[in-house]
């Protein structure tokens, strides 16, 4: 397939999570600066969580690049599922030892051993997508994070039906909450803005108007992964037309309200 300048530009809103790609809002500058310093504080369990696509993969990521030269900081970016599995990465990631296949991981013995370490280190691990992990994992997680020698920072989705913060476990143990929220239409501009310029697009995000901005919020509440959706069709459409039929977006220096509409009607928030 021909490309366009378009082809790049839509690829810049795949979701991906990725440091390079951060950008910095003030809402999501202050959530970080939050999850930072509370790890400092003597708690064992700090829980981030928000709706799906409220960034919260993209902070835990920074979290870890950020801190992984200053402190003692694991990163477990995929959920392990398996109690085997997890039990033995958290015990080769605290003594630097790796574990032969056919050997397990008892959980009293891995208690006791961070409780040797009591006084001498303080390991952080970084959790995403806890929602997946079954109660009895979680409840070993805490067990572990009663040490204190070991802290968890866990994220974990909100749900429309389901008050995960209200669960028995959470009001007990985890003393620092991060809650993350979809952006506003003024975040949500800069979100778009900075996406496009820091890729050298300076033009493209100048045909963005804050009219178009509203629109999009409209439909994407300001969710980070709605609103990629939606430049990605925005500017897969501008792709085709660029490539087989450039009379019709030649010369355009704003947006095409029709494309937006498009848009919109391609996801499903508008039927035609
Ligand atoms: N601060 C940010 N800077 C850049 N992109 C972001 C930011 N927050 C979210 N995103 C984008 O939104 C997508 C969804 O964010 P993610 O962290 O995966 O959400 P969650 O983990 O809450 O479901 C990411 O793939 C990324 O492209
Ligand atoms: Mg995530």
């Amino acid at each position: 397939m021909k490309r366009s300048k378009y082809s790049d530009i839509k690829n810049i809103f795949i979701d991906t999570v990725n440091n390079d790609n951060f950008v910095e809002l003030e809402t999501t500058l202050f959530n970080y600066h939050i999850l930072e310093e509370s790890l400092d504080k003597p708690l064992k369990m700090i829980l981030l969580f928000g709706k799906p696509g409220t960034g919260k993969s993209m902070i835990l990521n920074r979290l870890f690049h950020n801190l992984k030269d200053k402190r003692e900081i694991h990163y477990f970016e995929a959920p392990i599922l398996s109690e085997k599995e997890f039990l033995k990465n958290i015990y080769e990631s605290i003594s630097s030892q790796s574990i032969p296949p056919n050997m397990r991981v008892n959980f009293d013995g891995l208690l006791k051993y961070c409780q040797k370490l009591k006084g001498k280190r303080e390991i952080v691990f970084l959790l995403d997508e806890c929602q997946l992990y079954s109660e009895a994992l979680m409840e070993k997680i805490r067990l572990l994070s009663d040490t204190r020698v070991v802290k968890f920072v866990i994220t974990l989705h909100k749900t429309e039906n389901e008050d995960i913060i209200a669960k028995e476990h959470f009001k007990t143990r985890i003393w620092e909450i991060v809650e993350l929220k979809n952006a506003s239409i003024e975040d949500l501009e800069i979100y778009i803005q900075k996406k496009l310029i820091k890729k050298g697009f300076v033009e493209v995000a100048n045909m963005i108007s804050k009219k178009d901005i509203k629109f999009i919020h409209t439909y994407t509440k300001g969710n980070f992964r709605e609103t990629n959706k939606f430049l990605y069709i925005i500017f897969n459409i501008y792709e085709y037309y660029d490539i087989y039929n450039p009379e019709k977006i030649s010369g355009t220096t704003k947006l095409s309200k029709k494309i937006l509409e498009m848009t919109a009607i391609k996801i499903g928030y508008i039927h035609d």
